[in-house]
């Protein structure tokens, strides 16, 4: 019997990718999921998928960086009997591969008000209520960018190792309550990641993955699940998960090898 299941789980960033795995994944579980995301389109088929196969998703459009608007889907959860036990905080993006004196002010602006502000705004909203219940779990998907920063990623590097402090401060914010704090920081993974920050650009973000068995969306709600099933005495801080062939940011195996 999965720890998880009957529990209400919140993923932010549903529409694609990780996030997307890992409603499947927790749903799969027993969990009962709001997949939440700016697609709304998208969101109810994954809802319907998630129905289809005997699990229970209450899909929510909601843009992370609207603090008002969060503030709004917390009322709406107490609301409808859908206390957050899980919260995966997992919406993010990175914009732009810039040297830091050409970078572009409106991007840093997005990637530091979704994955730093838009953490934020999530853990204000939700870990109340939690801490209030003396009961849940929050899953910050960091990155391996949160330990070293690559060549041009720069801002992104820096809202990742953001969301890595934040990970730790709250943890010991939360120390005496059994609300335990975990953050998942993959390594390559092939999602719709590099056709966001190339604005589109397929051949360009293709490029990123060609030759390469990067992780796939599912390995990392695999690791998410892992986090999440772990007992209640034990808290995973930190879960670095990268494919085989990658050893560090800056130590990728030969492509095609
Ligand atoms: N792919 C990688 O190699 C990799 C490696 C390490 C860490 N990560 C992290 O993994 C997380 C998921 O990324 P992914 O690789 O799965 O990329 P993805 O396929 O592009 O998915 C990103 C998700 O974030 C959502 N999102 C973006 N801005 C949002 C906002 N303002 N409000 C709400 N949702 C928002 C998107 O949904 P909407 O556009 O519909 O809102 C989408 O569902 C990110 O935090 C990323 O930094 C990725």
């Amino acid at each position: 019997m999965s720890r998880i299941a009957g529990k209400v789980a919140i993923v932010t960033g549903a529409t694609a990718g990780i996030g997307a795995a890992c409603v499947r994944s927790l749903a799969e579980a027993g969990a009962r999921l709001v997949p939440t995301g700016r697609r709304g389109d998208r969101l109810q088929a994954l809802a319907d998928e998630v129905a289809g196969n005997g699990g229970q998703a209450h899909p929510y459009v909601l843009d992370v960086r609207d603090r008002i608007g969060v503030a709004a889907f917390a009322e709406w959860l107490e609301g409808e009997g859908l206390a957050a036990d899980i919260l995966v905080n997992n919406a993010g993006l990175a914009r732009g591969l810039d040297p830091v004196h050409e970078g572009k002010h409106d991007d840093w602006d997005e990637m530091i008000d979704t994955n730093v502000k838009g953490v934020l705004n999530m853990m204000r909203a939700l870990l109340p209520g939690m801490v209030a219940r003396d009961s849940g779990h929050v899953v910050n998907v960091g990155s391996i960018a949160g330990y070293m920063a690559y060549p041009k990623g720069n801002v992104y590097c820096a809202t990742k190792f953001a969301v890595r402090g934040l990970t730790e401060g709250a943890n010991i914010d939360l120390v005496n309550t059994k609300v335990r704090m975990s953050s998942v920081d993959p390594g390559l993974v092939e999602t719709e990641f590099s056709l966001v920050r190339f604005r589109g650009n397929a051949a360009r973000a293709g490029r990123t993955y060609e030759g390469v068995d990067s992780l796939q969306p599912e390995d990392v709600a695999d690791a998410v699940r892992y986090v999440l099933e772990a007992p209640p005495r034990v808290n995973v801080l930190h879960m670095v998960v990268m494919p085989t062939v990658q050893r560090s940011p800056f130590v990728m195996g030969n492509r095609g090898s």
